[in-house]
């Protein structure tokens, strides 16, 4: 009698899943508790969202240890990670797609890095995907992070893939070469900005303003990491033009102003 093997009858329950849900691969992951996690079809590619502290550090109105805007002439001055988000082609994404809760202890090697370049620009806990509140690194790997398996499997291998990703690909750099330096004068048109990356990585960014400045950069990458445009189709100006965070022609890159912050001891300073 022919005994069916492990393996045989795991392809065998995939088979019968795949035809269940009309051929669509989902991903799927058995968590501690024998519970399933959410079910998502695999994405299509990632994009890297980089955040301008100049932009986020304006609206800080109080401090806390949390926030990177308040480390006075620490505070971050390049455009720092947001997160690695897997998105689909169609403009939607998946979000919370295991049960995999953030675990700092994984990340502690990773700490100091994360800290400089992966730091939280405000004073808020962002929520999880369990209904709490957490650290900002929380959100981005619970939400985003656990579905960007199969090419990222793990907490870890999500920021450390996320920093090396950052690393390769300087917008700082990039945009500082070409010109667009921080400051609170200057405009600078969009169109150069964003040919100046396209010069530099070979393919499109995405930007997205509040009140005319720069708040986001987005970069885009196929699953292996190779630069693709972040746009898909032709429709990038209208997208632009369409969105609510669109950006107006000409843009500004605002350096950081510790905005009386830290002023405590100047004006003191000053009065001596
Ligand atoms: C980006 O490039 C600038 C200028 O060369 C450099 O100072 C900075 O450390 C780089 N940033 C990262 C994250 O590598």
């Amino acid at each position: 009698m022919a005994s069916l093997s492990a393996p045989t009858l795991l392809t065998l329950q995939w088979v019968l899943v795949a035809i269940t849900m009309g051929s669509i691969w989902m991903i799927e992951e058995v968590d501690g508790s024998g519970g399933i996690g959410r079910q998502h079809r695999e994405f299509d590619y990632f994009k890297l969202a980089l955040q301008w502290p100049g932009t986020f550090c304006q609206r800080t109105r109080h401090c806390c240890s949390s926030n990177a805007c308040c480390r006075g002439s620490n505070a971050p001055t390049e455009f720092t990670i947001h997160g690695l988000w897997p998105d689909y082609n169609d403009g939607t994404w998946p979000a919370c797609c295991t049960k995999s809760n953030f675990d700092e202890k994984e990340i502690s090697t990773l700490r100091s890095a994360l800290e400089k370049y992966w730091p939280s620009l405000s004073c808020g806990s962002p929520s999880t995907c369990h209904g709490t509140k957490g650290l900002f690194w929380a959100h981005e790997w619970e939400k985003h992070g656990t579905c960007s398996f199969p090419v990222v499997q793990d907490e870890y291998s999500y920021f450390l893939t996320t920093l090396n990703v950052y690393f390769k690909y300087n917008v700082t750099k990039v945009l500082s070469e070409a010109g667009y330096v921080p400051s609170n004068t200057e405009k600078y048109p969009l169109g150069g900005i964003i040919t100046a990356i396209q010069n530099a990585f070979h393919a499109s960014p995405e930007l997205a303003c509040s009140k005319g400045s720069v708040q986001e950069l987005y970069l885009c990458f196929y699953k292996d990491f190779k630069p693709r445009d972040c746009a898909v189709g032709s429709n990038i100006g209208l997208e632009m033009i369409n969105s609510k965070s669109s950006c107006p022609k000409y843009v500004s890159l605002p350096a950081y102003v510790s905005s009386g912050l830290d002023g405590v001891e100047m004006n003191s300073f000053m009065d001596a």
